[in-house]
């Protein structure tokens, strides 16, 4: 990576984040001490078995689950010590979600799906409908706009979903096997989108994914085995 005069801030930063589930007696590590730190700007490949805890860090790092031990910044929100308003305004201002299986309202169209995020986060109306019909054309959607999910293509879908987790312009993108419910070549094409608004916005995204589909777009690849988290090092 280019080395600039001043250093940036990471967007994302652990110190032995860790999240123990307990149910019944039993406990069982979702994720075990984790030390990562992201840049701005980085394109990450988080790769692991089933299991291994790429998903419970996905949602720590979304606000969307609180950590059991450890530090956990993001984008200077120190969400290890948050109320849950304040975890709340977080996940609607700063990251976007996008998840294996879309999360569409399916009594919602394409375009209403789009601006739910940003009627939920009061941002004024108009500015909201331009910037989501500039996504959606830029997604190839714009004559699907007021269709509702059922009548989409897992593609469209998930297109949508990406057009959804812009439309606040997050600094963070989390994607939670994005391709897991998709042919390979739209698997490939979002996989591509996602390296576009990267490349384009310099949106930090993470893809939390099985597929070799991004392996070759990121900037880092990180890898998750029971917990414990490791740079890849298979041809660094
Ligand atoms: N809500 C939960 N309650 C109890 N255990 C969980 C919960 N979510 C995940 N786990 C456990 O934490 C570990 C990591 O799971 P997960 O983060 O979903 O992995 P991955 O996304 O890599 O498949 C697994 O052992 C899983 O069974
Ligand atoms: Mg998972």
């Amino acid at each position: 990576m280019m080395e600039t005069g001043a250093r940036r801030d990471p967007l994302i930063l652990t110190r032995n984040l860790t999240r123990i589930y307990t149910v019944g007696g039993s406990s069982v590590a979702g994720i075990n001490a984790v030390d990562l730190v992201i840049a701005p700007a980085e394109l990450v490949v988080l790769k692991g078995n089933s299991g291994s805890g790429k998903s419970t860090l996905l949602s720590l790092l979304a606000g969307l689950d609180r950590p059991t031990s450890g530090d956990l910044l993001v984008a200077g929100h120190d969400l290890g010590n948050r109320r849950a308003t304040d975890l709340t305004d977080f996940r609607r201002n700063v990251v976007g979600m996008v998840f294996q299986s879309f999360n569409l309202l399916p009594t919602l169209t394409v375009l209403e799906n789009v601006l739910l995020p940003a009627l939920l986060a009061a941002r004024p109306a108009e500015p909201a409908r331009r910037k989501a019909e500039e996504l959606l054309d830029w997604l190839g959607l714009k004559s699907r706009r007021e269709h509702f999910p059922a009548q989409l293509s897992g593609g469209e879908m998930q297109r949508t979903a990406i057009a959804r987790a812009l439309i606040n312009d997050p600094a963070l993108i989390l994607a939670d096997e994005p391709t897991g419910n998709l042919d390979s070549r739209n698997g490939r094409l979002v996989m591509d989108l996602l390296a576009e608004l990267n490349r384009r916005s310099g949106c930090t995204v993470l893809i939390a994914t099985h597929s070799d589909l991004a392996d070759a777009l990121a900037t880092r690849r990180l890898f998750l085995s029971d917990g414990a988290l490791r740079e890849d090092a298979c041809d660094a």
